[in-house]
């Protein structure tokens, strides 16, 4: 991640906190479908990895619903890491903190095979290839029937809807900034700040090229033909409430052997 977008994340991680369930759209709605997605609660002991997991509000819900789950936080970020020990103190030794780009190698820093990979607001800063590793590295790491589930910011089927849905964002939180409670007044101001920013890069800056350290939205039905192509089952768009869409897919219980390159009988001389 660029110096410039670390620093970005490292002052609004405390106001994102507190911010994120009044100003992200359905923000506790969409969570609480991911754990009904992958159903949770009806693992004994699930192995979680939360990639992007910011302040650890989903695993907090995760582990509150799931009280033998065991957790890994992957995250870049150290204002974040900072945020999430506070949150996730409470369950000790059952959260493991990895402090790392999901470009890097988080991978060799976890014990796998787990059960669910997810992941909130967060991929969309990778680029187009590192998406699709991610997706990729995370159905290496899976159990079979283990489930990969990205709620996201991402593009709709075409230009116009897309932007529609980045305007319905603005109109949100215009409306709930008159509902936040006074005693939050001054982390909705920061929020406020972060805000303008991302409305001057995605709104008004609509037809600018995007780069690293912008928010690279890709279409839901992209994300949802990768998995297929990496080899997820039920993959499918679970959730989609305007630029929110909650995307996954299946690890299948037995993988099927890889196809030769060429039928058998090409290689018969003639
Ligand atoms: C908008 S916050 C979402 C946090 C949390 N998932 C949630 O929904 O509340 C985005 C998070 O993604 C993290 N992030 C952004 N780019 C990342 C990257 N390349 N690798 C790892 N984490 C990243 C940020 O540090 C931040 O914690």
């Amino acid at each position: 991640m660029q110096s410039v977008d670390r620093q970005r994340f490292a002052q609004m991680a405390e106001d994102y906190d507190r911010m994120a369930p009044f100003l992200v759209p359905m923000y506790e709605f969409l969570q609480q479908e991911m754990i009904r997605q992958v159903d949770l609660v009806s693992l004994a002991s699930p192995r979680v990895i939360d990639l992007g997991a910011g302040s650890g509000r989903l695993l907090e819900r995760m582990l509150t619903v799931c009280p033998r789950a065991s957790c890994y936080w992957v995250d870049s970020s150290e204002a974040f890491l900072a945020t999430a020990r506070r949150r996730l103190g409470r369950f000790g030794g059952q959260v493991t903190y990895v402090l790392s780009p999901m470009e890097g190698d988080w991978v060799s820093r976890v014990s796998a095979p787990v059960d669910v990979i997810c992941s909130m607001s967060a991929i969309h800063h990778l680029e187009h290839d590192e998406k699709r590793a991610v997706y990729a590295r995370s159905f290496d790491l899976l159990a079979e029937g283990g489930w990969l589930v990205n709620i996201d910011e991402m593009k709709g089927l075409d230009a116009d809807a897309y932007r529609g849905s980045l305007d319905v964002w603005v109109r949100y939180v215009a409306e709930q900034m008159l509902r936040v409670p006074p005693e939050l007044q001054g982390h909705a101001r920061q929020w406020a700040g972060h805000f303008e920013n991302w409305k001057r890069r995605n709104v008004e800056l609509f037809d600018r090229p995007k780069t690293k350290g912008d928010d690279l939205h890709e279409p839901f039905m992209d994300q949802v033909s990768w998995l297929k192509e990496i080899g997820y089952v039920n993959a499918d768009v679970f959730v989609k409430y305007h630029l929110w869409c909650m995307v996954g897919g299946r690890k299948p219980w037995k993988v099927p052997a890889r196809q030769p390159d060429c039928h058998p009988m090409q290689a018969v001389p003639v």
